[in-house]
């Protein structure tokens, strides 16, 4: 299949504002694509668009909670008329949250579900008729290594990322006919302010993972996955050995987890 081109593509990312989606946006703007990137925190989406200023793409910004349909509805009002079209709509604004299920409220499940699965669907549901004006459209959702393997004192996120795959499986198969591509990216542990917005976590709890990637890292593969359209891409060897383990052997990796937490 031919590579899909980013110079002029007309590429929403949401989550803009630090780590991945950052990477991205400055990523996409060097391979000359128009972007429009959206967060909460417009002072940092200001900043990224001054850093953006002096490459071959254009960035223009949006800010606003993609939990409320509204501010979703403004991001498509703003589609609607400056680009007529859509070609990327990249999911990967996300939080986490870390602890026992046992000990948290059913807010933190709320609050989990709505920015990592509800907000991103919605979004989508939003962009399509506009992807389908656009030029090979593609949708490329932010997973995690942990929407293949769930492990403990991370239920609502391993859930919502669940629940991201599932339904990425089921809109690549309605869409494939459209010709719209709906593309996976699963990261590892990936060094960002992902482990500082953690839900209703107390401090003391930690992430325990071998190691870690750059946002930068993580954005460039992004990118690759795009360009050559990969539908399912897990970044790391340790992501993949963990979700192959649990595969294989279930009740091994089930105990080995059970220690290692
Ligand atoms: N870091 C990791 O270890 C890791 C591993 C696997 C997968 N991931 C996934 O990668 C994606 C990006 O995470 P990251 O590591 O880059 O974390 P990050 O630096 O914390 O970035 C998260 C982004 O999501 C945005 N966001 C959060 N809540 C929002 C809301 N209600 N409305 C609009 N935007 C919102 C944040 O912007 P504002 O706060 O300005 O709104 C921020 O731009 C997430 O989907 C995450 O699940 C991360």
């Amino acid at each position: 299949m031919a590579r899909r081109q980013l110079k002029g593509a007309r590429i929403l990312v949401t989550g803009a504002s630090s780590g991945i989606g950052r990477a991205l946006c400055v990523r996409l703007c060097q391979h000359g694509a128009s972007v429009l990137a959206t967060a909460r925190r417009e002072d940092r989406l200001q900043r990224l668009q001054t850093d953006c200023a002096s490459l071959p793409g254009t960035l223009q910004i949006i800010a606003g909670d993609l939990t409320l349909d509204a501010h979703r509805e403004a991001i498509l009002q703003w589609v609607a008329s400056q680009w007529g079209g859509l070609d990327v709509l990249v999911n990967n604004a996300g939080v986490g949250a870390i602890g026992r299920f046992d000990a948290a409220k059913q807010d933190r499940l709320r609050h989990v579900m709505e920015v990592d699965f509800f907000a991103p669907v919605e979004l989508t549901r939003h962009c399509l008729p506009w992807l389908r004006k656009g030029n090979r459209p593609a949708i490329l959702n932010v997973g995690s290594v942990l929407a293949h393997r769930a492990v403990p004192n991370k239920s609502e996120y391993c859930a919502a990322k669940f629940a991201m795959r599932g339904w990425s499986e089921s809109l690549r198969v309605e869409l494939a006919k459209e010709g719209i591509d709906v593309l996976m990216l699963s990261p590892s542990t990936t060094r960002s302010e992902f482990f500082d917005s953690l839900v209703d976590t107390d401090a003391q709890e930690k992430s325990r993972s071998l190691g870690s990637m750059s946002a930068d890292r993580v954005a460039q593969l992004a990118v690759s996955a795009l360009v050559r359209s990969k539908r399912e891409m897990i970044l790391s060897i340790g992501g993949r050995a963990l979700v192959w383990a649990g595969r294989l052997f279930p009740r091994l990796t089930d105990r080995l987890l059970g220690k290692y937490a």
